[in-house]
């Protein structure tokens, strides 16, 4: 089931919370690098690196996702022997190649629920990595201390999160947080979005997702702890030191 079908709509017009286009545009290896974006949606970040590799190839379990970005290629004109985009399960594909270059810009990681998801997850790059190849995953930095989130994340009370007008519509989005895991704190966030003509409600669609939470030390263990060996790390993408920002972004290789 695609979880995204009906709020796929809003996708595009929430306000990033970071500029990473330039971050993620300035890591590409070379003009001829070969780049996979896991989790790429509606292709936010894999269309503004086009001109920066020599081919981009996005996955995404969404078909929902991926129907806005092939529409945004297409309207682009950008050829398939140049970007090209498929339903896949990031936990578990095979393309039968590697890549020089390997991103899953937005934290998508943190959709993974479970340990086998994750193992998956790095299964599936350390497959498709070329052999000099790097790797950026990027989650949250949580702004509290893991007891803090255990007693105070939880709350059905809806917080603001953005609003926007498009043409007559009015479309705001709140979060609501009914409910955590909390030995792994995997958070299950509600997003609620409204629209609304001349102040009468017209629809409300409720996108739930799931965001397994990372500490600074605990993300880098994890990708050690998959045999990798970590090669950058940033606290955000204004330059800030890694655990002094709100991101967690980490680059890493193969092992020797
Ligand atoms: C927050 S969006 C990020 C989209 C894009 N990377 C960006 O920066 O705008 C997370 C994306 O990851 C995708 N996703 C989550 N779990 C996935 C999985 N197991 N396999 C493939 N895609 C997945 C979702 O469908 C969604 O499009």
């Amino acid at each position: 089931m695609d979880i995204r079908v009906e709020a796929v709509q809003y996708y595009d017009l929430q306000p990033s919370p970071f500029d990473d286009i330039p971050f993620y545009q300035s890591r590409v290896p070379s003009k001829d690098a070969s780049v996979l974006e896991l989790g790429c949606g509606t292709g936010r970040v894999l269309l503004p690196l086009t001109d920066y590799c020599g081919y981009i190839h996005g996955l995404d379990i969404s078909e929902a996702m991926l129907s806005i970005c092939r529409q945004k290629l297409q309207r682009a004109n950008i050829p398939k022997d140049k970007a090209s985009v498929e339903v896949a399960d990031i936990t578990n594909f095979s393309l039968d190649r590697t890549f020089d270059f390997i991103i899953a810009p937005f934290r998508v990681l943190q959709n993974l629920e479970t340990d086998d998801q994750v193992n998956g997850l790095f299964d599936c790059i350390g497959a498709h990595l070329s052999r000099d190849g790097s790797c950026i995953l990027n989650v949250f930095h949580p702004n509290r201390d893991a007891d803090g989130l255990r007693k105070n994340w939880c709350t059905m009370e809806e917080k603001f999160s953005w609003e926007k007008s498009v043409g007559k519509v009015q479309i705001t989005c709140h979060d609501r947080r009914p409910r955590m895991e909390s030995e792994k704190l995997v958070l299950y966030p509600e997003l609620i979005y409204r629209t609304y003509q001349e102040n009468a409600l017209q629809r409300e669609t409720v996108l739930k997702i799931v965001m397994r939470c990372y500490y600074p030390q605990q993300f880098e263990q994890l990708i050690v702890d998959h045999g990798f060996k970590i090669l950058n790390r940033w606290g955000g993408y204004a330059d800030e030191p890694y655990g002094d920002g709100p991101e967690l972004v980490v680059e890493f290789g193969h092992r020797g």
